[in-house]
């Protein structure tokens, strides 16, 4: 990842507010781009708090183990701590949070993903039914019948 520009910004678009911020911009090595404001006059010092990892995080895939490895002994020596990697089955990953308390994960695909993701794919219909039967009556109780069935989390 690059650093590939800086903007500055007066103004919040659409509401025209007032609240300077940078939009700065990191080009990735596939080409695409991840962008970030810096925004301290709304900024809340709360948003910095960590999150929970297993329900909100980032994952960038790597070419391969050496790669992901590669990165976890460069982060780990500039004092950011990268645990891992955690053999998933079908991913290795390595994990870290970045400023704003978001877990980003580093993965590589094992040898035989592909394989496994087909294998999963053939019985892809009945295990999205099975979990949204087996998780039905939590999400209810947490979110109600109306707002799960409006998010098509789970079918009526
Ligand atoms: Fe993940």
């Amino acid at each position: 990842m690059k650093t590939e520009g800086a903007v500055m910004i007066e103004t919040v678009p659409g509401t025209g507010e007032i609240d300077p911020y940078l939009h700065i911009f990191f080009r990735m090595k596939n080409g695409e781009y991840i962008a970030f404001f810096d925004a301290p006059g709304s900024a809340d010092p709360d948003w910095f708090k960590r999150k929970p990892s297993f329900d909100m995080h980032w994952a960038f895939e790597v070419a391969d183990e050496a790669e992901m490895l590669e990165m976890q002994d460069r982060i780990n020596k500039h004092g950011v701590s990268a645990l891992g990697p955690v053999d998933h089955g079908f991913v290795k990953s390595i994990y870290m949070y970045d400023p704003n308390g978001i877990q980003i994960e580093v993965t590589c695909r094992a040898p035989d993903h592909d394989k496994i993701f087909e294998d999963e794919r053939a019985s892809l219909g009945e295990a999205l039914r099975e979990w949204s039967e087996r998780t039905r009556e939590v999400k209810n109780q947490k979110f109600g019948a109306d707002a799960v069935n409006k998010r098509g989390r789970v079918r009526p």
